[in-house]
Parts: structure tokens; sequence; C-alpha cells
């Protein structure tokens, strides 16, 4: 890549979220109403990053391995579980009013946050809290209530699940008789959760409804360390694979006032965020707690036998979670560069965008165009396009405007391939193919294109795992 010239960081939140929004991947919720603060819907480039991050984790967590299975359980579960699991009781957060501006902020937060007062000039609100504007901290459940059946009432409540990881605990026997694993093995699944959160934001980061990757490993107690540190260095791994700047991760273990009721260790992936670092995954060790809480809340016994000990034994649990959605923002960020590749005709910098997305991760592999609209290029590169697709790349037709154009909107994009259609091809079957990272062109005869890029989407895999 040539000369890096980065946008101010200031404002590097709000070029991404103008991106997201030009060019589909991600919009405000209910926008035509005036938007829902803190919902997000994403267009057709956000459903397909969505997809590829689901599909990598997957992989990675379970079709390319022997001892994780698959769930997906339902949102909506028996208030008994959010009892036994603890949440109904402890899932909360410390929350404090202002007295002044009547604003509300996360007591163990206050350190993030800038007075909305207009007064004040967004002045840090731990100098409202000097102060004594606010109110003493109280607990606030971030559980999403709802009701079951047409009649509202105390029999009739019902949560919307904060954590997917509840639907594998209460699943835990049914799996283990159906699928015959023994200890250590892991059940993962991906699910929509939800939070009351107090202060969302920092636009997809932070959300009441937001998507998980969550996998629970079942281990012999006694194997917890070994399993932990395991997954911890699984799961930065597998962030930089996917082409995560390493300079911006790293691993913190919390301290012990930090840790959730459940956990009795845990190691969170950050992130440098342009609004400074935080978490992108949490992996914890859960020891025996929630199957224990839900073997003596149901009744059902949920242990194992060990042969050699003859005694039954309460599996312990090592969960890595993550986020889906916070995962595609960090992507998105992560590949965002405006650089300069010249000077324009009148002396002035020319700058591209560009999202320098790990293939597997880009919402589209390849596009095909045809160089100009006219002496039978538009049908080349329509068949081509076509072959690409049937051939299972994710593929993008273009014929619109100056190929210069054309070629910087999907850069715009992520795309890391273009395939141009131009006099040659109609002489002798060859294409152009240009890189997105290096803007190099080559020439390749079309019949060899789909094993071309699958060569190079192998190669970048092995970067990925190798
Ligand atoms: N089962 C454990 C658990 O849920 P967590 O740290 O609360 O742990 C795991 O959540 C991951 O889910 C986080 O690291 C983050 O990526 C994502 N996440 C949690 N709350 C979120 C929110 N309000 N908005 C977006 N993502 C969230």
């Amino acid at each position: 890549m040539s000369d890096k010239k980065a946008a101010p960081v200031d404002d590097l939140m709000d070029r991404i979220v103008s991106l997201c929004k030009r060019r589909g991947f991600i919009f405000q919720s209910s926008e035509i109403y005036g938007g829902l603060a803190s919902c997000y819907d994403y267009g057709p480039l956000g459903v397909e990053l969505l997809r590829n991050v689901k599909e990598a984790w997957w992989r990675s967590m379970v079709t390319s391995r022997r001892d994780i299975v698959g769930l997906d359980s339902a949102i909506i579960q028996s208030p008994k579980v959010w009892e036994a699991s603890g949440h109904l009781d402890n899932f909360t957060d410390p929350l404090v009013d202002c007295r002044e501006c009547k604003s509300r902020f996360r007591a163990d937060k206050l350190g993030e946050y800038v007075c909305p007062n207009k007064k004040f000039k967004k002045r840090p609100v731990t100098e409202c809290q000097a102060d004594g504007f606010f109110t003493e901290p109280r607990a606030s459940n971030l559980m999403f209530k709802t009701h079951m059946g047409p009649v509202e009432g105390a029999g009739a409540e019902a949560y919307l699940r904060p954590e997917t990881a509840q639907g594998i605990f209460i699943n835990f026997l049914n799996v283990v008789t159906a699928s015959r694993l023994r200890p250590p093995f892991g059940i993962a699944q991906i699910g929509k959760s939800f939070r009351n959160e107090i202060t969302p934001g920092n636009f997809v980061f932070r959300t009441r409804e937001f998507e998980q990757m969550e996998m629970e490993y079942f281990i012999p107690p006694g194997e917890d360390e070994k399993w932990y540190e395991y997954w911890v260095q699984n799961r930065f791994q597998w962030y930089k694979g996917l082409g995560v700047n390493p300079e911006r991760l790293r691993l913190r273990p919390h301290d012990k006032e930090e840790l959730a009721h459940y956990s009795t260790g845990c190691t969170d992936v950050e992130y440098e965020f342009p609004f400074g670092w935080d978490e992108l995954e949490g992996i914890a060790k859960r020891g025996s707690f929630d199957l224990t809480q839900h073997s003596e809340h149901s009744n059902a016994k949920l242990t194992f036998y060990d042969e050699e000990a003859k005694a039954h034994y309460t599996p312990h649990v090592v969960e890595p979670a993550a986020g889906v959605t916070r995962s595609a923002m960090t992507f998105l960020i992560d590949a965002y560069e405006e650089e300069q590749i010249g000077v324009d005709k009148k002396g002035k910098p020319d700058i591209r965008t560009v999202l320098h997305f790990h293939p597997t991760i880009a919402p589209i592999t390849v596009a095909v165009f045809p160089l100009v609209k006219k002496e039978g290029m538009p049908d080349v590169a329509d068949r081509i396009e076509a072959r690409l697709r049937e051939d299972g790349f994710k593929t993008f037709y273009d014929e619109k405007g100056a190929i210069g154009r054309r070629y910087r909107r999907q850069d715009e994009v992520g795309t890391p391939w273009c395939v141009t259609v131009d006099g040659d091809t109609l002489a002798d079957g060859t294409v152009t193919i240009r890189d997105r990272d290096s803007m190099e062109q080559s020439r390749i005869h079309e019949n060899e294109l789909s094993d071309h890029l699958r060569e190079k989407l192998q190669a970048w895999t092995y970067r990925a795992h190798g």
C-alpha cells in the first residue's frame, strides 16, 4: 500500500457510519419514522458481512472440529431459566441519574461519558459527579420483559434472552443423549440476545438487540486452566487470522471485582476502537455454576459418570462469548483506510477510500465489468459473471460509468478482485483481473478465472489459519 492517509481519529467513526449508510451496510432502524435510538438494520452488504462473520466463526468452532456441535435454542425460555441462572437477581448495571439534566449513566463507566447538557459544553461527566449532581447508584436489571399469550399478568411474564448461553445449558442433556459426546466437548450457538442497556452507543458497539456467537466447552473438573488458556489463545488468533491488525488487539484479564456472578476468571479480547480500547469477546471460566444451578432448580441430573473414579461429576465450563454485530463493526473499522494513491489533474492528493476486508469476510468476492457498454463487451461480461456466480463466488456486475469510478466503488465496499472485459477479451478470451490492495492488474484467460480465484482465496485462508 502507498502512503497511508488515515482520517483524523475524531471523525473516523462518523465517516464509517456515513459509508455504512451510503453503501448499504447499516441503516438507522425505523428511519422513516424518525429512527429508534440504538436500533439498526443491516442492508444488502451488511447482511452479507454478518453472514460471513457467522460462517467464519461456525467453521472455526463447529464444522472444522469433531468435538463441538451446534444448537439453535428459543429466544423466549421458561422464566425459571433466568431464576436459576441468577440473571433475574444479578444481571444488573449500576445506574445513576443526574439531578441537573436528568440524564442516566452507568456508574461504573462514568469516565466514558461527556455531559449532554449544553450548559456545560461537553465536559466529562466525572466533573458533574464531583459537583454532586448524581443520585446514589442503584441496580438496574438488563432483562427485557414481555408477556406470553393474550393476557398480561404475573403468570404470563417472560423474558427475551440476554445471552445465548443458557439455551445451551438447558439443552445439555438433550444434546449429550443425541450426540453421545463426552467431556471435553462443546456446544455452540449463534443468535440474537437482548439487553436493556442503560447507555447503548458507539454505533452498533452496544445496542439493546444484538447477535452473539457463544460456545460452552464442557470439561472434567481440574482441566479448567488448560482449556481456559487454550480458548483464550484460539479466539485471539481467530481475529488475527481474519486480518485484524494485531497492534490493535490485546488480551486483558479481568480484575476480581469485574467478574460476572457466574465467573471465576475471564479474559477479554480487546480492540482499540476509535473511542478507545474495549471488549470484543470474553473468555470465561464458568466452573460448574450453570449446570449445578439448573440441576437444583429443575431436578434434572446434569452430570457425567466417571468410569475410573466410579462416581458422577458435574462438568466444568469454559466459554468463549463473542458478538456478531460487534465483530462486524470491528472488521469494518479495522479494514477502513483513506489512502493517497497519487495526485489528480489539479495537483491535489488523489485519495481512495478502501476497505481491506479479508476475502472470506468481504460481502462481494469478485466484481465483473465490461470496459465499455458496446462492441458486445456487456454480453461477454454478463456471461463471465453468471459463470463465476454458478461456481459459488459472490459476484457483482456493473456496466455504468467510467471504469476508474467502478473500481473505486468496489474498493469502498472491500471487493478484493475486479474482472474487466475489454477489446482483447473479444479477440483472445483473456480478461483483466485487478487486485484491490495492490491495485495491480494482470491478464488471465476467462476459463481459468474460477481456479485462479479459488487459489487466491486459499492463499488468504492459509494466511488466516496457517
Ligand atoms: N454468556 C456470556 C456473555 O454473554 P458478555 O461479555 O456479556 O458475555 C459476550 O457478552 C459478547 O457479546 C461481548 O463480548 C460482545 O461482543 C457481545 N455483546 C454483549 N453485549 C452487547 C451489546 N449490548 N451490544 C452488542 N454486543 C454485545
